[in-house]
């Protein structure tokens, strides 16, 4: 069976002059899902998203979002889609009530009730002018904006970037409330791990320019592992970076630690006939992958 996608890209790749900002992208966000777009500074991640709503034209490939074409039917997707941006593009000079009027007036599904809910969850200045509002407050105004719209694909770049730790848990509140209710799409991108191991239910993970993991996060809790097995003498375990489900063997002391992608009774028993002094099968976190396959760091 083939789920509904959201996002299909094939191929996507972008060359801004001789770098090469997105490789030969195949992203797939299924309908219905939170999918946590996860890479460091400059992997590439913004330039996908402006990919998606036709505001960097790619080089080759295509992109499908709610199934249109990204080039050819950008007005239709930019019908359907709540976009909140890196950077705030809003109308400085309007009060945060001005801004809301003029966004009822001109969408015609406009969410009257969840606006008024998320205005008072922000505690948002309805006098001020946007130009007097601080970076997260803005970040907060252009989510209700984008979510006020009734889209069926909320399209966040670095979304938590400006926020506190009390506003960004209200920001991700309401998207899940949200979620819940509508049955929406979420592709937001991010380096805080531990926002998006809370949040999204998929995570995809960008290296430069390349989609290098992309994974349900309950398949990575149940089958991503890591075993840890110390002998009490000197013990070859050759052969076993052959078996299925084990990815790398790294040395570590009088023992190993094999990192595993399923199949981890079938190692743990075969390493158990080699009488170890002690073994032990440890939960790989996000953070674990993320270093694994960007060999770097996040920030969160
Ligand atoms: N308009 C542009 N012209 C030239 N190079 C660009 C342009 N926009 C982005 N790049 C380059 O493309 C690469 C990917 O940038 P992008 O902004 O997509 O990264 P990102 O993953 O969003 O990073 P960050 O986490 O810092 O926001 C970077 O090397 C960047 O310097
Ligand atoms: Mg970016």
């Amino acid at each position: 069976m083939t789920m509904e996608l959201a996002i299909e890209t094939r191929g996507l790749t972008k060359m801004f002059e001789d770098k090469l900002a997105v490789n030969a992208l195949d992203l797939k966000v299924v309908k219905g899902s939170i999918y946590g777009f996860l890479g460091l500074n400059g992997a590439g991640k913004t330039t996908t998203i402006k990919m998606l709503l036709n505001l960097v034209y790619p080089t080759s490939g295509e992109a499908f979002v709610l199934g249109h074409d990204v080039v050819k039917d950008s007005v239709k997707i930019r019908e359907k889609v709540g976009f909140v941006p890196e950077e705030s593009h809003l109308y400085d000079y309007m009060r945060v009530s001005e801004l809301i009027d003029f966004c009822r007036a001109i969408y015609s599904n406009w969410q009257v009730r969840e606006v008024g809910r998320y205005l008072d969850l922000f505690e948002l200045p309805l006098g001020k002018k946007v130009k007097e509002l601080s970076k997260g407050m803005k970040n907060q105004l252009n989510l209700v904006l984008a979510l006020g719209a009734g889209p069926e694909l909320v399209i966040l770049d670095e979304p938590t970037g400006g926020l506190d730790p009390v506003k960004t848990r209200d920001f991700f509140r309401v998207i899940l409330e949200q979620v819940a209710e509508i049955g929406q799409t979420v592709f937001f991108s991010s380096h805080r791990l531990h926002e998006v191991e809370r949040v999204a239910d998929t995570v995809g993970i960008i290296h430069k320019g390349k989609l290098v993991f992309s994974k349900s996060l309950d398949d990575i809790k149940t089958n991503l592992k890591k075993i840890r097995v110390v002998f009490s003498e000197e013990t070859s375990i050759a052969g076993l970076e052959k078996m299925p489900g084990v990815n790398m063997i790294k040395r570590q002391g009088r023992g190993y630690i094999l990192e595993c992608d399923g199949s981890v009774e079938q190692v743990k028993a075969k390493l158990n006939e080699l009488n170890p002094v002690d073994i032990e099968v440890i939960d790989v976190g996000l953070e674990d992958v993320f270093m694994r396959y960007t060999g770097g760091g996040g920030d969160g």
